[in-house]
Formats: structure tokens, C-alpha cells, sequence
């Protein structure tokens, strides 16, 4: 089966979160199962500057904001990749430095609106072979509002693709203004509340959701949760009305490249059979990052990790609350990575400061760090307020890295909470808290540290975590699935 992905972005090239993770793993499960893949992405600068060899695929034309745009689609081979990429190479969109989707200031790129049509509107037409290179997709599969479009491009084809759509995030709806909708000549009957507008503007988000023929969200949990008024950012009555087409399948993780047995980005390797020696070793070797001289009493502390986009969806207010609380009365070190909204990263920045021999923050984003977290923290902090899925929990589980998360979405659905009853049969992984709320947040991270200080309970819950298989098997099997309906 020919599967065409369309995304704006995918790890290694160019990654800003678990959407870049996704766009590499689930693609290459559904190649190893057989399956014929191309994966279309934007030809940003910084993703042009790490292609080899490329060969021009041809020429497209389709409406800008201004007329027309050309765009030159390139075929390349990376050494990551076990099928071919497509990039649309358009220099005056995508030829910038910086972020995919905002400029330095943390801004989005005002021309945003255009880019991602012009995108879509190449997409689309690259899903009907226009090219004539012979490879025609039975299914387009699309990813997040910056693909949106392509599903309301493809709809009136007579002879076109089945397309799926895929909510990472319903948080970001790809919302433009009417103005917008003009000046890219968009199909004026798309212009309805049943269409593309949402609040006297046009959401991308929508078009998908409206416009393909089978919509999926990444977990269980979110998906049953995007159909109610908390969670469905003015969606939900949408989605409830679409639920005949909408799926909820667990995102899975690339168990090669998110392995503590073989991690290249580790000082010392371990597994679930023999943990204590190589995860001290990673401990060590990340305090004296920050300390040059961890001494046995940093050693003996617990060390609390986070590695997080510092945006509300991630609960940094109750973090930033609960720190300064479990300094004062608890001897734990805290690591943040993280990377996001100005006021939070100053607000880390000035406790960090306050507290240099406890609390240690690193601002931006770091690969390597990330991985070395994961395996060198005792504990991880995710108290999302909502989580579509989440792969950093699982990173954590996997890393014996025991996660404490709030009750929502793919949290929900991958961390059973550790009390009497699931430590006695051995399902426990991790700490969940199911009220929204710092204390309860505050509650959990106790009941953990309680833990910690029961070194047979908490081998036995790191590898209830490590041993637990959250591979694409299943997943990718359920894609399979859908796509042949
Ligand atoms: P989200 O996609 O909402 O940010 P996920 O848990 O699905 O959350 O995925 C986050 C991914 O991004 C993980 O691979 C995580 O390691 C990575 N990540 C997030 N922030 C950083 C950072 N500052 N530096 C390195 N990696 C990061
Ligand atoms: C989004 C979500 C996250 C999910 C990721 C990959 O970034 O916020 O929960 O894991 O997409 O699907």
C-alpha cells in the first residue's frame, strides 16, 4: 500500500517537540510491515542545509497570497530514513532561519497562513501524482493544522486518495483571519460554519477534521476528551458530530533510538535486569554537569527531572509553585530542560539562580541532554494539565525513570498510578494525581519520594516501567487497519 505522510516537520531534520518524534517512527513501523512510504515536509533552511544528495522530482505552481508560487519538489535519501523524503523547496516560504513555525522573538511568522496553504495546495497536488512520476498514494496521511488544507484540497477530487487526519494537538488550530482566507483565493464555499470557519475566521485545524475521511487523535483518553467542553477548544461539538470518524490510537516510541541499553547520548548503559550500577553512573556524570563537585549527599538525594516545552499545556505553573515547597522541606535536586514561553523561561532562570546547588536549569533545546535526563534523573515531573500522548512519559518508563503525571489523556492511558493494590501485582509504574490542582500535585511527588526511600518497591516499579512494551506494534497495526476501511 502507498501511503503519502504530509507533515511540518520529523526528527532528525527538524524537530520542535513529540509531533518531529512521531513523523519519524510511525512512518518507518508502517514501512517495516510492507508498506510503500513517501514523507513530504517544508523545505525550511535548516533542513535544505543537512540534504545530500537530492534530485528534482519537478515543478509546481499554485496560488500564493500574492499570485503565483513556484515551489521545486526535491527527492532525497537520508541516511536515517529507509524510503524517500519529499521537500517543497520554496525559498521565499520556507528559506529562513529559526523555528518552523515562529521567528526569534518567539512570534509566529506572519505569513504563516500562506505558507501552510501554499504547502497544502503542493501536497495535495503531489497526492494526485500531478508529476506524473507514477506513484500514486491510496492514502494521504496528514498531521496537524499545517496540513489541514490538504484534506479540503483533496475532497472534491473525483479520482483521489483516502485521507486520514491527525490531531497531535488540538490546542493549535492554524486560526487565521477572513482576510486571509480572501487573499488566498480559497474555495468560497468552504466559507461556512459546517466548513473552514471557525469564530469569524478560518482554522486549518477544522478543514481537517471536516474535510477527511477518517480523523484520528494520538490516545484513548484525548480522544474521548476532545469531545467534551474542557478539552475541546470550542471543537468539541464538531468532533462529537464526527465521531463515527474519529480514532483514538496510543502513539508508540522508537525503542531503538530511546533505549538505555544502547542510548549513544548515555556515559553508562543498564537495563531492566541489572539498573542500580549504570543509571548511578548516569546520575553522577549529569550533577557534575551543573555541580563540579556532586558530593555524596547530591548523590543520596533524590533528583527530581523534567524535560518540557515551557507552555502552559505542560503545568509549568504548578511546577514553578511546587518547587520552592519541595526544597524547603525535602533534600531533592531538580534538572530542567526546557525551552518555550519568555516568562517562564526567566522565571526558571531567576529560581535557579537562588538556588544553585539544588535546582538545575538549562534553557533551550539539547538532544543529547533530553536523553541523558531520562536516565539520570531518579524521578520525572509531567503534571500536564492535558496531554494528547505524551512520549516523554514513556521515555521515562523505559529509562526506569518512574514519571509522575496528572490523570489526562495519554498519561492517563500509559502510567498506573502506585498504591497498595498495583504494587502488589506489579502494574504500577509511576504516580498519578487526578485532581488539577498544585497539591495534589505536591501529594504525589511525596507519595513518590516515600517510595524512593523502599529500594525493593522501587526496582520493582522501575521495571514494571522498563519492561512494558510501548513499541508501534499495536499502533501501527491499528493504522493498517484504517487505512484499509
Ligand atoms: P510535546 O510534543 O507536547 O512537546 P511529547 O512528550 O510528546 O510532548 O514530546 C516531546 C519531545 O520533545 C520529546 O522527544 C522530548 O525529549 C523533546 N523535547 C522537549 N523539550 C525539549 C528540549 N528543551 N530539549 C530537547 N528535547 C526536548
Ligand atoms: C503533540 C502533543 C503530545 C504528543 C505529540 C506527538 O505535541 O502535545 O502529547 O505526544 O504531539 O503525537
Amino acid at each position: 500500500m502507498k501511503i503519502l505522510f504530509v507533515a511540518s516537520e520529523a526528527f532528525p531534520l527538524v524537530k520542535t517537540g513529540g509531533l518531529g518524534d512521531v513523523l519519524y517512527s510511525l512512518p518507518h513501523a508502517l514501512h517495516a510491515r510492507g508498506a510503500d512510504v513517501r514523507l513530504v515536509l517544508p523545505g525550511y533552511r535548516a533542513l535544505l542545509s543537512q540534504l545530500d544528495q537530492v534530485r528534482i522530482l519537478g515543478w509546481i505552481e499554485v496560488r500564493g497570497a500574492e499570485g503565483i508560487v513556484g515551489a521545486r519538489i526535491l527527492e532525497t535519501r537520508h541516511p536515517d530514513y529507509a524510503f524517500p523524503l519529499w521537500v517543497v523547496d520554496c525559498p521565499a516560504l520556507f528559506d529562513r532561519e529559526g523555528n518552523p513555525y515562529v521567528n526569534a522573538s518567539g512570534h509566529d511568522w506572519p505569513d504563516n497562513a500562506e505558507r501552510f496553504t501554499v504547502f497544502a495546495r503542493v501536497a495535495a497536488q503531489l497526492a494526485q501524482d500531478v508529476l506524473e512520476i507514477g506513484w500514486q498514494p491510496a492514502v494521504v496521511h496528514l498531521h496537524d493544522w499545517q496540513t489541514g488544507l490538504v484534506a479540503a484540497f483533496l475532497a472534491d477530487q473525483p479520482e483521489r486518495p483516502k485521507t486520514v487526519f491527525t490531531i497531535h494537538n488540538l490546542a493549535y488550530g492554524g486560526n487565521f483571519p477572513y482576510s486571509d482566507f480572501v487573499r488566498l483565493q480559497l474555495p468560497g464555499q468552504w466559507w461556512s460554519s459546517e466548513g473552514v470557519e471557525f469564530h469569524g475566521g478560518l482554522s486549518m485545524l477544522k478543514a481537517g477534521i471536516v474535510y477527511a475521511d477518517a480523523v484520528t487523535t494520538v490516545s484513548p483518553t484525548y480522544a474521548a476528551e476532545i469531545c467534551t467542553p474542557a478539552f475541546g477548544c470550542g471543537l468539541d461539538g464538531l468532533l462529537r458530530s464526527v465521531q463515527h470518524k474519529l480514532h483514538g490510537i496510543l502513539n508508540g516510541i522508537d525503542t531503538a533510538i530511546w533505549n538505555p541499553s544502547t542510548d549513544v547520548h548515555l556515559p553508562a548503559h543498564y537495563s531492566a535486569g541489572r539498573i542500580l550500577p549504570g543509571k548511578r553512573r548516569n546520575k553522577q556524570a549529569l550533577l557534575e554537569r551543573f555541580l563540579p563537585h556532586a558530593d555524596a549527599a547530591a548523590m543520596q538525594a533524590p533528583l527530581l527531572g523534567l524535560v518540557t516545552r515551557l507552555v502552559e499545556q505542560k503545568g509549568i505553573d504548578w511546577v514553578l509553585a511546587a518547587i520552592p515547597v519541595l526544597l524547603a522541606e525535602t533534600d531533592v535536586r531538580i534538572v530542567l530542560l526546557g525551552s518555550g514561553q519568555a516568562v517562564y523561561e526567566k522565571k526558571f532562570a531567576r529560581l535557579a539562580k537562588q538556588h544553585p546547588d539544588r535546582l538545575f536549569v538549562e534553557i533551550g533545546y539539547d538532544e543529547p541532554l533530553a536523553h541523558q535526563i531520562e536516565a539520570g534523573a531518579d524521578l520525572f515531573l509531567m503534571p500536564s494539565r492535558f496531554e494528547p500522548c505524551g512520549l516523554n512519559q514513556m521515555y521515562s518508563l523505559r529509562y526506569g525513570t518512574p514519571p509522575v503525571v496528572y490523570k489526562t489523556g495519554g498519561l492517563a492511558d500509559t502510567v498506573v498510578d502506585a498504591n497498595a493494590a498495583t504494587l502488589a501485582d506489579a502494574s504500577a509504574n509511576g504516580f498519578v494525581f487526578d485532581k488539577p490542582e498544585v497539591s495534589a500535585f505536591l501529594a504525589a511527588v511525596r507519595r513518590a519520594l516515600e517510595l524512593y526511600r523502599q529500594p525493593k518497591q522501587w526496582q520493582q516499579l522501575q521495571q514494571s516501567g522498563m519492561r512494558q512494551s510501548f513499541d508501534w506494534s499495536d499502533s501501527a497495526g491499528h493504522y493498517l487497519a484504517l487505512y484499509s476501511l
